[in-house]
């Protein structure tokens, strides 16, 4: 860490003083092999990802491009997400969830209006926000969900990615990319209903990962990865069936269909339930109860959730 006084400016100081320790990482450093990566991801995350997701994103990232991952909710995409931007850098990644409502100011910096007015508009009154920290720390950024943000919001972010440099005019500064660490992932789930689309100019310069529902062997080891180390245990045969009802569900014509992350919190649920019993083994009745709770987010999926539970985890 730099020294007070060893800054370039005021903005610099502001960002380390803020974010510094946000952004540590237990990591000894960047990890930017696949292999070692797929491993931590596991051991340290509990994420199961495919190397070639891994390779993928690393390569992209050498060519200085944006990864967009666009899958189904529940698919994992935040996290895996998080987790490689924190493996690239070293340091732990800035998250910024998307809104309809976020300009240049939210996410650049903006000034203090007390501030400005007794100061001006200069570094003494502008506050650096995350996008432009990440870039001055060197570090990735994750714009969750994308499609919820306006076209000319994409169209600054592209800018920005494209030329590593962002241009504050009112400071009369340019700010540029330090390293390799400043790297930008995007999420956004395309079959969400009255969100916007993407733009051409947007997809052609991003690096489009796919996320989809994990293979079944997969899905079991995420389930046996997150469920409750210390909780009650599954039998391996419930969580056999339960893995019958997620994918037979997502088969129906159920709304919502469960993801990964609905998997892992029925299961967890279904350990929580068994606890409160006294017991020290999830039995199918705890399965079934905590079921209705977890599958079920829309009224109109109700009726299909409870006949596949039936089905599959009946008496
Ligand atoms: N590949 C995976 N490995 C481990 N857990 C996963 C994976 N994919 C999904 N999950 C589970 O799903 C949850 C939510 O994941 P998230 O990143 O929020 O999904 P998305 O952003 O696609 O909606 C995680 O907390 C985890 O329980
Ligand atoms: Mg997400």
């Amino acid at each position: 860490m730099l020294q007070k006084g060893a800054y370039e400016s005021m903005v610099e100081e502001r960002v380390y003083e803020t974010y510094a320790d946000i952004i540590k990482s237990d990591l000894p450093g960047p990890i930017r092999d696949p292999k070692a990566a797929v491993k931590l991801l596991e051991k340290k995350y509990k994420l199961v990802v495919d190397e070639k997701i891994v390779a993928l994103v690393f390569a992209s990232f050498m060519n200085g491009r944006p990864v967009l991952f666009e899958g189904p909710p529940g698919t994992g995409k935040t996290e895996v997400g998080e987790a490689l931007l924190e493996l690239w850098a070293g340091k732990k990644p800035f998250v910024l969830p998307c809104s309809e409502s976020y300009d240049e100011y939210k996410v650049i910096g903006d000034f203090h209006p007390l501030l400005a007015m007794q100061k001006g508009f200069n570094e003494e009154s502008f506050i650096p926000r995350p996008l432009l920290s990440a870039l001055i720390l060197d570090t990735g950024i994750l714009i969750d969900e994308i499609r919820r943000s306006s076209e000319e919001f994409q169209n600054i972010l592209l800018d920005v990615s494209d030329k590593r440099r962002i241009i504050v005019p009112e400071l009369k500064r340019v700010f540029r990319a330090r390293g390799e660490g400043f790297q930008i992932i995007f999420t956004s789930n395309p079959e969400d209903i009255g969100q916007n689309e993407l733009s051409d100019a947007f997809l052609r310069r991003v690096v489009r990962v796919e996320f989809n529902y994990p293979p079944r062997h997969v899905e079991a080891r995420i389930m046996e990865l997150r469920a409750s180390p210390t909780g009650p245990k599954i039998p391996s045969h419930i969580a056999q069936l339960m893995l019958d009802a997620i994918s037979q569900l997502r088969t129906s014509s159920v709304v919502y269909r469960p993801g990964p992350a609905e998997t892992v919190l029925w299961a967890r649920m279904a350990q929580a339930i068994a606890e409160l019993r006294g017991s020290d083994i999830v039995t199918l009745e705890d399965v079934v109860k905590a079921a209705e709770s977890v599958l079920v987010k829309r009224p109109e999926d109700h009726e299909i959730v409870v006949e596949t539970i039936k089905k599959v985890l009946g008496p």
